[in-house]
């Protein structure tokens, strides 16, 4: 199969194809999408398919207005309608009981709830409507890989597998929503960290709880798909955490162990060891968490192209989208810091 790239001039046609049972990756503003069909349990099957991804692993329903939700879930309670009309549409993907019957198991995972997001994005918004149907949409790439930011991300991960992707650009912020489970509304609980944080929510709704397995690492995660290796790149992660004098001994001991060190790390680290190691992948200012949130996945998959056999990751205040930049980075590692007893043995 061709895999059409779509200009945004071209939605009419993607959707055409959507609606034919087709499977076309939409951009968002957290990062793309492949979408197909959740009416329709064959297309949704191809979603796994294409992606390689677990069967118990559900999908989110992504819709175009808050109104439609009615149609999908039994009662709303008054927190969900406040945190939708607060952040939606936005990076915030809500759970909620599902009405019997509307979704097919392929959607929910065989569970007795179906995550809903209303994405920010005029384009794939028009899609959805065109459609005339909600789309699942996990993230559009291989099950595993880092998340694709980019049309390219996409294409190089599923072209031939799909039938188009429309072409957004790059996305805004670059890591995937926030996770709630509203399925009790009286216990909002984050199960996956996203740009929307707990003291944000907390402005709107009175506590939020995080998921166990944000806390102690050894709980098993409750968004099923938090289980799985992430978001990680062919080549092992180190997370460096510490003191210019922590990145120096990381360096040399890879070098020494043989790797060929790739740096992910802010500009100035970037600059100050560029000679010293094989290839290296800014992610901007050393303040600025945002833009290190947006950069990640990309500087991710760039290591891929190259020689490098080992990446060591910059790790970031975990304030605002800091939280989820390390829970992707944490997930990329297998929790892999660079500790100072390993430089010793
Ligand atoms: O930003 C995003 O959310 C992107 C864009 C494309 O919208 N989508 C995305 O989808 O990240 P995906 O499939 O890669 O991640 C969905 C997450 C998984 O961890 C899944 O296990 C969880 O949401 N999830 C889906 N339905 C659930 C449910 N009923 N209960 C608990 N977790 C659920
Ligand atoms: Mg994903």
């Amino acid at each position: 199969m061709d895999t059409k790239l779509f200009q945004l001039t071209e939605i009419k046609e993607a959707a055409g194809l959507l609606k034919a049972g087709e499977l076309i990756s939409f951009p968002t503003e957290t990062v793309y999408g492949l979408g197909a069909n959740a009416m329709d349990e064959a297309a949704v099957k191809k979603v796994y398919a294409a992606k390689g991804r677990p069967s118990d692993n559900p999908l989110i329903v992504h819709v175009a207005s808050v109104e439609e939700v009615e149609k999908y879930v039994g009662e709303i309670s008054k927190q969900a309608k406040d945190l939708m009309a607060k952040f939606w549409p936005g990076p915030l993907t809500l759970i909620f009981n599902v009405k019997t019957g509307v979704f097919s198991e392929t959607v929910t995972g065989g569970l007795a709830s179906v995550a809903l997001r209303m994405p920010d994005n005029a384009a794939t918004l028009a899609l959805i409507k065109y459609a005339g149907v909600p789309l699942v949409g996990p993230s559009a790439n291989t099950s595993g890989k880092p998340s694709p930011t980019m049309a390219a991300h996409v294409y190089h991960d599923l072209h031939g597998k799909i039938a188009g992707i429309l072409d957004g650009g790059a996305t805004g912020l670059g890591l995937e929503s926030t996770v709630l489970d509203m399925t009790n509304p009286e216990e909002p609980t984050i199960l996956r960290p996203g740009a929307i944080t707990k003291e944000e929510l907390e402005l709107v709704v009175e506590k939020v709880y995080l998921d166990q397995h944000l806390v102690s690492k050894d709980e098993r995660p409750k968004a099923p798909g938090m289980k799985y290796t992430h978001y990680a790149p062919n080549e092992p992660v180190v997370i460096v955490d510490g003191t210019e004098e922590q990145w120096r001994k990381a360096i040399m001991y890879y070098k020494n162990l043989g790797e060929q060190v790739g740096l992910l790390a802010n500009e100035n680290r970037v600059n100050q060891y560029k000679k010293e190691v094989t290839e290296v992948f800014s992610l901007g200012n050393k303040d600025n968490t945002t833009q290190a949130a947006k950069a990640l996945y990309a500087g991710l998959r760039f290591f891929e192209k190259t020689a490098v056999t080992l990446i060591l990751a910059e790790a970031y205040d975990s304030k605002g989208i800091g939280g989820a930049y390390m829970n992707r980075l944490e997930k990329a590692a297998g929790n892999h810091y660079f500790l100072e007893k390993e430089s010793k043995e």
